[in-house]
C-alpha cells in the first residue's frame, strides 16, 4: 500500500548548490517525468478539490502552470497565468514583491478574472512566500475570492507558508 504524500516526496529529487552554493533545490521534474507519479499528484489536488465550488485555477510561471492547468481541465475549469513580468501581452495588472536581492513582479491580464470570482491559486513551492502573496494580492484587486493558496511543496523553516496564512489565506501543500 502506497501512501500517495510519501510516494510524491520520495520522487522529488534535492539538487545540491543549486542554483547557488548552500542551497538544495527542490527538484518536481521526476515527479513529471513518471506517469505514475505524475497522476497520484494531480489526483491529490483534484481529491481536494473537486465538488468545491470554484470559478478558475490560476497558476503561477513557471511550474505552477503545469499542475495548474492539468488541474484546472480535471476539474472542468478554466486556467489563468500568473506571469513574470513582461509577458503577457493585453492590459495588465502587476504587483512586486522582494527577492534576496532586489524585486520582481508579477502580472495578471485585467481581464483574467471577473469581480466575485472563486480561485484556487497554485504553484510547484513555497520558501518566502513572497510569490503567491503577490499572486493573491493581483487577484484580490481583480475582485477575485482566492478560496485557497496551493503547492506541492512548503518549505516551512522559511516561514512561507506561515506568512501566507498570517495574510488571511487558506494553505494547503501536499508535502514538506
Ligand atoms: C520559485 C518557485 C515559486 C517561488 C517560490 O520560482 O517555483 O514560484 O520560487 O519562492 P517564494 O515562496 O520565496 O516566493 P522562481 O521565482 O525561482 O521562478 P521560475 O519559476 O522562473 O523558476
Ligand atoms: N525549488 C523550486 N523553487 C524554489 C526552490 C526550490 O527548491 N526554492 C525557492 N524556489
Amino acid at each position: 500500500q502506497i501512501d500517495p504524500t510519501q510516494y510524491i516526496r520520495q520522487i522529488i529529487r534535492n539538487v545540491p548548490d543549486w542554483p547557488k552554493p548552500g542551497v538544495t533545490f527542490r527538484d518536481i521534474t521526476p515527479v513529471l517525468q513518471d506517469p505514475r507519479s505524475f497522476r497520484v499528484l494531480i489526483d491529490l489536488f483534484v481529491y481536494r478539490y473537486m465538488g468545491q465550488k470554484l470559478d478558475l485555477v490560476a497558476g503561477v510561471d513557471a511550474r505552477g502552470f503545469i499542475v495548474g492547468s492539468v488541474l484546472a481541465y480535471e476539474l472542468n475549469l478554466g486556467f489563468v497565468p500568473v506571469r513574470k513580468k513582461g509577458k503577457l501581452p493585453f492590459n495588465t495588472v502587476a504587483e512586486e514583491y522582494s527577492l534576496e536581492y532586489g524585486n520582481a513582479s508579477v502580472e495578471m491580464h485585467t481581464d483574467s478574472v471577473r469581480p466575485g470570482q472563486r480561485v484556487l491559486l497554485i504553484d510547484d513551492l513555497i520558501a518566502t512566500g513572497g510569490t503567491l502573496l503577490a499572486a493573491a494580492r493581483l487577484l484580490q484587486r481583480l475582485g477575485a475570492n482566492v478560496v485557497e493558496a496551493a503547492a506541492i511543496i512548503d518549505l516551512p523553516e522559511l516561514g512561507g507558508s506561515q506568512a501566507v496564512k498570517d495574510s488571511g489565506l487558506s494553505v494547503y501543500t501536499v508535502c514538506s
